[in-house]
C-alpha cells in the first residue's frame, strides 16, 4: 500500500486508518513525506504502532523505532534537500505464530548536499568496519554503522532507478522473545 504520510495524520497518527492495512499475518507500507525533521516523530509513532499491533517484544519495538528514525534522519541530513520527497518502507510478516520477519527501507532523493550512491555507502562501511570505534571520539558518525548494524541480520545499499539511494535492513523475530 503506497500513501503520503499527510494522509495517516492529522494531530495524532490515525489507528484505525493504520489498522485497515494491517492483515492477520502482515503488513507492507510504502510512506513518501517531505523530508523534514518534523516529521520524524509521525514516522517513529506509526513503525511502533505497528509493532505493538503484531506483539513486537517491548524491546525489539524500542529498536525498531530506533531503527527507524536513524534511516530517516539520515535521508534528511544528507540524501534530500527539504521539501524533498523520501520513501520509507515498513514491511512486517509473520510466517509462523513465532516467527516474525521484518524489513525496513528509506530511499533518499539524491538531491541532498551530501547525498551518496550504494558504492560511496559501501566504501564508508568498509571504512567504518576497519576502525577501532573505542578510539572514536565524535558523538556523530555512531547511528547506521555502529549502533543499527550491530542490532538488524542485514544492512544494505541500492541505488533505485537513478532517483535515490535506499537503505534497507532487515530483522527476524520471535514473538514475545527480547532476543
Ligand atoms: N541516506 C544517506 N545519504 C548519504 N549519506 C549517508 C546516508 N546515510 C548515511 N550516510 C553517510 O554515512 C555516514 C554514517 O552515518 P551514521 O548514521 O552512522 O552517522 P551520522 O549520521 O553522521 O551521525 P549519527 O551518529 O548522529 O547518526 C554519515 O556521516 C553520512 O556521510
Ligand atoms: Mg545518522
Amino acid at each position: 500500500m503506497k500513501v503520503d504520510l499527510h494522509t495517516l495524520w492529522d494531530i495524532e497518527i490515525d489507528e484505525s486508518r493504520l489498522c485497515e492495512y494491517c492483515t492477520d499475518d502482515s503488513i507492507h507500507l510504502e510512506i513518501s513525506y517531505n523530508s523534514d525533521f518534523r516529521n520524524a516523530v509521525f514516522l517513529r509513532k506509526i513503525a511502533d504502532f505497528i509493532c505493538k499491533h503484531y506483539w513486537v517484544h517491548p524491546k525489539w519495538r524500542t529498536r525498531i523505532v530506533l531503527i527507524v528514525d536513524e534511516l530517516n534522519n539520515n535521508a534528511i541530513e544528507y540524501g534530500t534537500l527539504k521539501w524533498g520527497s523520501n520513501l520509507f518502507e515498513f514491511q512486517l510478516v509473520k510466517n509462523t505464530c513465532w516467527n516474525i520477519d521484518i524489513r525496513i527501507s528509506v530511499t533518499d532523493a539524491w538531491n541532498g548536499l551530501h547525498a551518496k550512491n550504494a558504492g560511496n555507502m559501501k566504501e564508508l562501511r568498509d571504512q567504518h568496519n576497519s576502525k577501532d570505534f573505542s578510539k572514536h571520539h565524535s558523538i556523530r558518525g555512531r547511528g547506521l554503522f555502529l549502533i543499527i548494524s550491530r542490532l538488524v541480520d542485514s544492512l544494505e545499499f541500492e541505488d533505485v532507478d537513478k532517483k535515490g539511494l535506499k537503505v534497507i535492513v532487515t530483522k527476524s523475530l520471535q514473538v514475545h522473545s527480547d532476543s
